[in-house]
């Protein structure tokens, strides 16, 4: 084999395994996405069915239960604690609902989920000494406005 034609060889070869570890580095990359928004989704689901009973409590759907109202304010609270983690930048590529911008706006969106930390801790604390619905419609309507600040802004509907 002529130098030539072996640095060519190798070139060649060379070439052939970038091709397969940025092969390899994609797939993983996926897949740790994927992993990374089912855990995202997860969370706001178990939010979601939280907030559901609250809300029918709040909007006299459902008679006021001071008890089961304290422990879904109480898991919302823990659970949005977990939301703000659920955000790594391998995840906004998949299949997933988060607008890029999550990524490029990232002081705004901060600012929007520590708003939802502390306004779900805020219904957390009023439901620990609510008597009737009336003591935490306040509180409630306040955390839900802060799902729908951000959904409009930051979720693809
Ligand atoms: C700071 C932003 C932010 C706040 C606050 C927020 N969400 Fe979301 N939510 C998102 C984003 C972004 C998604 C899309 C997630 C995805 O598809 O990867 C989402 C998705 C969801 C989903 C769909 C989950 C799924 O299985 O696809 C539900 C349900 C949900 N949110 C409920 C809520 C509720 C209820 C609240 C308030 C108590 C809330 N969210 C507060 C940003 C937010």
């Amino acid at each position: 084999m002529s130098i030539s034609s072996r640095k060519k060889w190798t070139a060649a070869v060379a070439g052939v395994l970038v091709l397969a570890t940025a092969g390899m580095a994609s797939a993983q990359g996926s897949k740790e996405a994927e992993a990374a928004i089912k855990y995202r989704q997860a969370v706001y689901t178990v939010i979601f069915n939280n907030f559901g009973p609250m809300g029918a409590m709040a909007s006299d759907k459902m008679p006021f239960d001071a008890a089961r109202f304290r422990r879904h304010a109480g898991r919302v609270a823990s659970v949005a604690a977990i939301a703000p983690d659920t955000f790594p930048e391998i995840s906004k590529d998949g299949n997933t609902r988060a607008k890029p911008e999550i990524w490029t706006n990232k002081a705004e969106f901060d600012q929007m989920m520590a708003d939802f930390l502390n306004k779900a801790a805020a219904l957390a604390t009023v439901s620990r000494t609510a008597a009737s619905v009336d003591d935490v419609k306040a509180a409630f309507g306040a955390a839900a406005g802060t799902c729908k600040t951000c959904h409009d802004k930051f979720r693809v509907d």
